[in-house]
């Protein structure tokens, strides 16, 4: 942070405001005189043009740290007398420990337990302190362990404290830690006041993972969705259907704003389409009961995402407050909020103010809210996109491995984010399905524009994120070239589209607002005009080479500017004048070179010294000639060391302060320009967020294509019925996995599926025979066919889908208090429940967590209802069939719709062959019912104790020995 002082009147610039400027100071007023303070350390008292920037950044890191502590202390003391003087007064018998603390620390300590006494969620503060951050207290004791660093003590004057710290630059690994902990941080960054040069270290912002804006933390592949819900205020005096739900969630670092109200059935279909990373409901609300499932049983799901239940402020905002958030415009916002519905606006209410509380120091500028959610998305509740891994895998919850991984072919941020958000909320228009089938058709028809396209798309920006940047202060100057280099980019992508007919046709009209907009493209050329992209990426080099290790001198003569010189009339002049005295520098460097080092400038430099600010020339003594050369020169010797002399010049002196008056005035220069640079950015905004979705469309498209290629996928046919016709089906992802270990072989055995609504597959057949993976292939699928992708079959014919349900493993949810029966159970209920004639439903092993003969019991009950009553098409893999197939015999009408279909192995009866090569796995499916599961075999296989084996043998019932 730099700080100028007039005579009369202090003006500060915030290092957000140097960020902004990539690092480089820039900020001073040119008129009177001034004293410049950097960071406490008073300079140089007398006119600006005798200090340069530079050299203030580098002076004050040594003596900062004593100087602001000694005014930290004092501020504090304060604050202190005061303390000591509650104290006293509360001292009646008992002596306080802390009273002892000194501000800083009793500041602390007060933060420490207001946090936590919060029953909204558990807080790691993290103060900054120099370029550390440290946790005090029981913060320290409490989390150093978790955070793996060092917990130690701090010796105050008159007591110890815990004590523990990293150092900042690891920030972002230790916020990671402690999300998957489910805890937040509090950051407290290291401030100076303006007017009184004080530290203080005040909290910067809240971090969970929601409210993310640290670049380290962010993943811009996928969107980081905050969301708030507002439940309704009495539910139970309101039917379960009749309740309205609110839902308002956004992405902190890209501005996007989206509402819906909802109601209970359809909510967890809808978190799911929206897969925020962290929810907050009021913390007045009953979440425990929410939680228990007796208001609606998939609500037990909520636990399983990173609630944040929020205590909302006494000094709780209006809507209406917030409505400079969203545009200048405030008669516009105040119309879109009255479009509003009464939950939605509650909802957003909540968001804004759990925002302001986490961030209250970053500007959130987000578009207008749209009720996002089309009604025509197919429904996936977070079970079935959990249970068919469409974007981690169940196990880890890894992206490697699961759906979204194995499709993403797309080359662009934006891009990666529309494809994943597609997955989890597939069509059921069909009209925008075969507008997308289209779109990729006339990608693999033009296999070279596709070709072309890509390598385009790839020089684009992540525009969104530039301009909430750009808005904080956080953007580099080359992050600006960026949107010109888009908005280029995105002229060669159209001029590449015009040139084949067919594809112009199609495409253009995304392109109509953009081409059209000639402002945009103005701003794109006065940005380029403006700053100087050489010089942007030299200077982000240098800046890297400059943190390697101190500089003794200044080196004056700079030649990097992130502005342009003709970017302005002042800065023409400006720089016309210190290439001027660049001209008389080399002159110099050249003359004195010639006078002492006899003719090599390598030998010699013109400096300003580090410590007393002193133009000098820097002379290197290599041998004994310059040394004589030296000896009889006429410049007074300032500092003489073995290998160098410093020499007092007039002439450099008089250069130098010359040099250093000017690149103060261009930094000032700098710093108007790229002010108005951003303000006109922000009246382009809209225009800017317009390219977004282009970028979006086209490279989910090519990637769609590339994959269709890649993996031989075909075009489904999609229509009305509620057929699902499927040839040759197959598995993307086990395949992937099975082609990896066979070095590129395909190994995987397709399989073909044809339901109609109210028919089921019953499929059995050995462990590790491929039951559950035709029943996940088949459900992916369809999935893929309705986010308007090829899918991988040799023939596809499918009707829209409308739900697609999973009940697959039986594992137990400890963490939701239940069962592994009762977890079955309720995920079955609601499948009987809301399982429509156009849903899918996948079944894998129901009933095998009780007793069998109840369990056959349920698993056919089950089965019939869905197929006789909700008319669903049902895919059951079961080890009971031969049971199961009893109680359906029983029925004529469920005989009838239900098919059995078995997966088979093949067993080498030569022992010497080992276990791994004497089973044979046949996993395509044939017709009929099996009625051994090989269980044994796969147990030896899988390393099962040879007497263990034994045993198990001997307890089988005799007719299933053989
Ligand atoms: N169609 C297929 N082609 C090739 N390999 C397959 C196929 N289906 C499954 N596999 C292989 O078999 C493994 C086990 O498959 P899966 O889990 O579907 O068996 P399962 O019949 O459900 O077994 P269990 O009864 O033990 O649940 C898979 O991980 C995969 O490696
Ligand atoms: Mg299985």
């Amino acid at each position: 942070m730099l700080v100028a002082v007039a005579r009369n009147a202090w003006r500060i610039y915030s290092s957000g405001c140097l960020r902004g400027c990539a690092g480089k100071l820039l900020a001073l007023r040119s008129r009177s005189s001034y004293r410049i303070i950097s960071r406490g350390l008073s300079h140089n008292e007398g006119h600006i043009d005798h200090v340069s920037l530079a050299d203030i950044e580098v002076i004050t890191e040594q003596k900062d740290k004593k100087r602001s502590r000694g005014r930290a202390e004092k501020k504090n003391e304060g604050a202190k007398q005061k303390k000591k003087t509650e104290s006293l007064k509360a001292q009646t018998n008992e002596t306080n420990p802390d009273d002892s603390l000194t501000g800083f620390y009793q500041d602390l300590k007060d933060m420490v337990d207001q946090f936590s006494n919060r029953v909204d969620g558990e807080y790691v503060i993290f103060t900054q302190v120099g370029s550390f951050y440290e946790l005090y207290f029981e913060q320290a004791e409490k989390y150093a362990g978790i955070l793996g660093i060092t917990l130690t003590r701090k010796q105050l004057k008159s007591q110890s404290i815990p004590f523990a710290g990293f150092p900042d630059y690891k920030l972002d690994k230790y916020l990671r830690l402690i999300f998957s902990k489910g805890l937040k941080a509090v950051i407290c960054n290291q401030r100076r006041d303006e007017f009184s040069n004080v530290i203080t270290r005040p909290i910067d912002r809240i971090v969970s993972p929601g409210t993310v804006v640290d670049e380290g933390l962010r993943d811009y592949n996928r969107n980081n969705h905050l969301l708030a819900i507002t439940f309704p205020e009495e539910p139970f005096k309101h039917s379960v259907m009749e309740g309205k739900i609110g839902l308002a969630w956004c992405d902190v670092s890209l501005g996007t704003f989206y509402v819906l109200e909802t109601n209970f059935e359809n909510l967890m279909a809808a978190i799911t389409r929206i897969n925020p990373s962290e929810i907050v409901v009021d913390s007045k609300f009953d979440i425990e009961y929410l939680y228990s499932g007796k208001w609606h049983p998939q609500f037990t799901d909520l636990k399983s995402y990173y609630t944040t239940r929020f205590q909302v402020p006494s000094t709780k905002r209006k809507l209406q407050d917030y409505a400079s958030k969203f545009a200048d415009n405030r008669k516009l916002v105040l119309s879109t909020f009255d479009l509003l519905k009464q939950k939605e606006i509650s909802a957003s209410n909540l968001l804004l103010n759990y925002i302001a509380e986490c961030l209250p120091n970053y500007s959130t500028n987000f578009q207008l809210p749209t009720r996002s959610l089309p009604s025509e998305v197919m429904q996936i509740d977070p079970r079935a996109a959990k249970d068919l891994e469409l974007t981690e895998t169940i196990r880890g919850g890894m992206r490697v491995g699961a759906l979204a991984n194995i499709i993403d072919r797309t080359v662009t941020n934006p891009g990666a984010r529309l494809l994943s958000s597609w997955l989890l909320m597939p069509s059921t228009n069909i009209k925008e399905i075969k507008q997308r089938q289209h779109f990729i058709t006339l990608m693999l028809k033009f296999g070279s524009f596709t070709g072309e396209l890509i390598q385009l798309l790839k020089h684009t920006a992540d525009i969104s994120r530039i301009v909430r940047r750009i808005d904080n202060n956080r953007a580099a100057f080359a992050e600006y070239l960026e949107i010109s280099s888009t908005i280029r980019y995105l002229d060669n992508i159209y001029d590449l589209i015009k040139e084949r007919p067919e594809i112009f046709k199609v495409f253009s009209p995304i392109f109509k607002v953009f081409i059209d907009d000639a402002s945009l493209h103005k701003l794109g050329t006065h940005i380029t005009k403006t700053i100087d992209s050489s010089v942007t990426l030299k200077t982000n080099d240098n800046n890297n080479n400059n943190n390697n290790g101190p500089r003794p001198d200044i080196t004056i003569a700079k030649t990097n500017w992130n502005i342009k010189a003709d970017a302005s009339k002042r800065m023409h002049t400006l720089r016309s004048k210190y290439d001027d005295c660049l001209e008389k520098y080399n002159q110099l460097l050249e003359d004195l070179a010639k006078q002492l080092c006899e003719g090599e400038t390598t030998d010699l430099s013109l400096i300003r010294h580090l410590k007393t600010g002193e133009f000098l020339v820097n002379v290197r003594i290599k041998n004994k000639k310059s040394k004589e050369l030296i000896e009889n020169i006429k410049y007074e010797k300032k500092y003489h060391t073995r290998t160098s002399v410093k020499l007092q010049v007039p002439e450099w002196k008089e250069l130098g302060n010359r040099m250093v008056a000017i690149e103060n005035n261009i930094a000032i220069e700098e710093m108007n320009i790229t002010n108005e640079l951003k303000a006109k950015i922000f009246r382009h905004n809209d225009s800017i967020k317009e390219m977004s979705p282009i970028i979006e469309l086209l490279d989910t498209t090519q990637s769609f294509a590339n994959m269709a290629q890649e993996k031989n996928l075909v075009c489904p046919i999609v229509d009305k019925t509620t057929d699902f016709d499927i040839v040759e089906g197959r598995h993307l992802v086990v395949e992937e996995g099975l082609q990896d270990r066979s070095m590129g072989v395909a190994n995987f055995t397709s399989n073909s599926c044809k339901l109609k609504n109210g028919e089921a597959w019953v499929i059995t057949g050995p462990n590790m025979g491929g039951k559950s993976t035709f029943l996940r292939q088949n459900a992916l699928i369809a999935i893929l066919a309705q986010i308007g992708s090829f899918v991988p079959a040799s023939y596809a014919r499918l009707g829209i889908i409308d739900k697609i349900f999973t009940r697959v493993g039986s594992s137990d949810n400890i963490f939701k208090n239940q069962s592994t029966f009762m977890v079955e159970m309720n995920e079955t209920a609601i499948i009987l429940r809301e399982a429509t004639e156009r849903s899918l439903v996948i079944v894998d092993e129901l009933g095998r967590g009780t007793s069998p003969q109840e369990g056959v019991s349920i698993a056919f009950a089950s089965l019939y209802t869905m197929i006789e009553k909700n008319k669903s098409k049902v895919l059951f893999a079961t080890h009971f069939g031969t049971d199961l197939k009893k109680y359906i015999d029983k029925y004529p009408e469920a005989k009838k719709a239900v098919e059995f279909y078995k997966t088979d192995l093949e067993e080498l009866h030569d022992t010497s062959i080992p276990i791994d090569k004497r089973i044979i796995f046949h996993h395509t499916l044939s017709k009929g019912l099996s009625t051994h599961s090989h269980a044994l075999l796969i147990a030896e296989l899988a390393g099962f104790p040879k007497s263990a084996l034994e045993i198990a043998r001997k307890s089988l019932p005799e007719e299933m020995s053989s």
